[in-house]
């Protein structure tokens, strides 16, 4: 009888904290650009994708600041605000597309592309959070 009412109160401890950490997800405001998503695009993509750099050379997608992540590529957008799914942006992070297009890609041409270490699950979260949140320069 003890050990079940510890259960149950374990039980309802975790749901409780558990409601009380979405709350704090959304009472946060979101994700800001420049706070959250712009830190990872420095640690992770412009060494590519800054002005002349190699990505930016083959797609000419400029990742150093929220005007050329909006601007997107030579040939199209690759943020569609409040929808991740249709962002490549988001898509090419979260392993939904060909490995060849995954990013971060490699860049050496003896190595399988998409082999640079992806980024950590919670960096994924943040872009996807971010699109889905309207991709506002805040
Ligand atoms: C080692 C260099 C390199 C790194 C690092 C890199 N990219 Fe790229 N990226 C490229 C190249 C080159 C292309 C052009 C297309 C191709 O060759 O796959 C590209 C293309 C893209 C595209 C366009 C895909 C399409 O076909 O629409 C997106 C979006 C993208 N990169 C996002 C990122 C993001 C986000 C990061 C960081 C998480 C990143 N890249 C890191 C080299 C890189």
């Amino acid at each position: 009888m003890k050990t079940t009412s510890l259960v149950v109160a374990g039980f309802l401890a975790g749901c409780i904290s558990l409601v009380g950490c979405e709350q704090k997800v959304d009472v946060a405001g979101g994700v800001s650009f420049a706070n959250d998503v712009l830190p990872i695009l420095e640690a992770n993509c412009v060494d590519c994708h800054d002005i002349a750099a190699e990505g930016v050379a083959t797609s000419g997608l400029n990742l150093r600041d929220y005007d050329g992540v909006m601007q997107g590529t030579r040939v199209g957008l690759v943020v569609a605000p409040n929808s991740s799914e249709s962002s490549a942006l988001y898509l090419v992070i979260a392993h939904q597309t060909d490995p060849q297009i995954q990013m971060p890609k490699h860049h050496h041409d003896t190595l399988a592309e998409g082999t640079d270490p992806s980024l950590t699950e919670n960096e994924i979260k943040t872009f996807q959070n971010w699109i889905d949140q309207g991709a506002l320069d805040n």
